[in-house]
């Protein structure tokens, strides 16, 4: 049983500035609803309640937001406003979140490593707080599925185009069925023609506990950093490690172009604006075919 879920939060979204000089990019709205709250669902829809969110500088309005606030909730009460009232409520019970404050940002990895006295001993989730995963079986839950099968540290992956694989971390291995790969490789980055396939790491993991002295023995990486790949293929040469491929779409909300889409494709399903989005969507590229006319 996995019961519990790490979610790193502490990053400087560099790539995202200057939105994200004095907010935190987990915190930025697709629509009206912080990207974190998403991945956070995405635990809950999976039955893990107890979430250990790495924070840092900078990041006090992720915990502002998954606290109570008692003088809005009364002002909401006041205008009668039952629908937004239980939302309100919604978050504040959404699960048992604690914090934790990562101090210096040396990378995922050492994120990661924070959560070693919270998880103890227990295989534990990680989701990435910038990464929304849209599915139909909440990626999490699949990959618990494919931990309760074998066991084993269990990493999300999913098909990119082969002229990308220079952008994500590949994997490489053997098919135990359809959607599982046992892993061999585990590539950060590779040239498109020394990627092992264009299956690259997708922001979801089951780690077992075998992750953190892997961690300690982790040399600072690309960045300078800790890297989470580093420590898990130091981890494959004692440790099993499996891939699943998921079925879901994933959007990087830390990435300015993916954030962009993401509003795009989440208003166009959003009851109340579908129609009048779509409507202004397609006299847009209206607009834009005439200007190629
Ligand atoms: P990213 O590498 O996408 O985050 O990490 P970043 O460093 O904030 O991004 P850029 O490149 O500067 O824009 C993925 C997740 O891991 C967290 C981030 O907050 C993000 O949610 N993270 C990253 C940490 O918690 N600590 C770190 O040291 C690095």
């Amino acid at each position: 049983m996995i019961k519990k879920a790490v979610i790193p939060a502490a990053g400087l979204g560099t790539r995202f500035l200057p939105a994200t000089k004095a907010q935190p990019k987990e915190m930025l709205p697709i629509i009206d609803t912080p990207t974190i709250q998403y991945v956070v669902q995405e635990c809950v829809d999976s039955g893990i309640e107890d979430i250990l969110i790495i924070s840092g500088k900078g990041k006090r309005s992720i915990e502002d937001h998954f606290d109570r606030n008692i003088e809005l909730e009364s002002r909401i009460q006041e205008k009668e406003d039952e629908a937004i009232y239980n939302q309100l409520r919604h978050i504040e019970n959404m699960a048992n979140i604690h914090f934790i404050r990562q101090k210096e940002l040396n990378g995922l990895g050492d994120a990661i490593y924070h959560a070693r006295f919270h998880c103890g001993n227990e295989p534990f989730a990680v989701l990435l707080g910038d990464t929304i995963i849209d599915s139909v079986i909440p990626v999490t839950q699949q990959l618990i599925d494919s931990y309760e099968q074998y066991q084993q540290t269990v990493i999300a992956v999913e098909t990119v185009p082969w002229e990308k694989v220079s952008r994500y971390g590949i994997v490489g291995g053997t098919k135990l069925s359809d959607k599982i790969l046992q892993l061999t490789e585990l590539i950060e980055k590779p040239d498109r023609d020394k990627a092992p396939s264009n299956l690259a790491i997708a922001g979801r993991y089951i780690l077992t506990p075998e992750i953190f002295p892997a961690l300690e023995k982790t040399q600072r990486g690309k960045g300078n950093e800790i890297q989470l790949t580093d420590a898990l293929r130091l981890m494959m040469k004692t440790e099993s490690i499996v891939a699943t491929q998921i079925e879901g779409k994933r959007y990087d909300i830390g990435n300015k172009l993916d954030f962009l889409k993401t509003t795009v494709e989440f208003a166009l399903r959003r009851k109340e604006f579908s129609k009048p989005f779509e409507q202004f969507l397609r006299e847009t590229i209206k607009r834009l075919d005439e200007q190629v006319k």
